[in-house]
């Protein structure tokens, strides 16, 4: 089923989201739910927060990425509760997308490898050093799950420059060709 994807502005999308253990009430229906709403919307990652539900979840799919990158080929995984331990190296600039966010790409800074604990699918877990790309859209996701977002990390005057756009966003007046809800919307 595909769940609408909270838009900018929506307050859960601010939310630090809480861990979770093997026994959490849909899980697996709300993993195959965000597999569904990602490539609907043709994303190359999802986080939990972005359909409504604060918990450490994300998902990644980087295959459409594998042509320019192909270190990223087969690049999909379910992330739980992950946790960055580590990020390391000379941050580098990279426009980046996010589906809460429709029409918007912003450069933002990030260091160019992390290392990461996390739990798969099963629960089992894991512990993975991640460069480049890989790296890149693993943290964007995490910043969600840490109520982060793109627009935190750009600078206040850029932020001042596209505010009307992230109004918009909020309100609805976008064409994202997906499923949204949007906090600001008149119904
Ligand atoms: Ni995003």
């Amino acid at each position: 089923m595909i769940l609408p994807i909270l838009a900018y502005g929506d307050p859960i999308l601010k939310k630090k989201a809480v861990p979770i253990d093997r026994d959490h009430p849909g899980l697996e229906e709300l993993i195959n739910n965000m597999w569904e709403t990602m490539y609907n919307a043709q994303g190359v990652g999802l986080a939990a927060p972005q359909v409504g539900h604060s918990i450490r979840l994300f998902i990644i799919d980087a295959n459409p990425f594998a042509e320019d990158h192909p270190e990223l080929k087969d690049f999909k995984k379910v992330f739980i509760n992950a946790e960055i331990i580590a990020e390391t190296g000379k941050e580098w600039l990279f426009n980046e997308g996010c589906l809460s966010f429709p029409e918007l790409r912003e450069d933002i800074n990030r260091k160019p490898t992390i290392v990461m604990r996390y739990q798969d699918e099963n629960f089992e877990p894991h512990e993975e050093t991640f460069s480049g790309m890989a790296a890149r859209i693993i943290q964007h996701e995490y910043d969600h799950i840490d109520g982060i977002l793109m627009v935190d990390r750009i600078s206040a005057l850029k932020r001042r420059l596209i505010r009307k756009k992230l109004t918009n966003i909020s309100k609805g007046v976008v064409n994202p060709g997906y499923l949204m809800k949007f906090p600001l919307k008149k119904r």
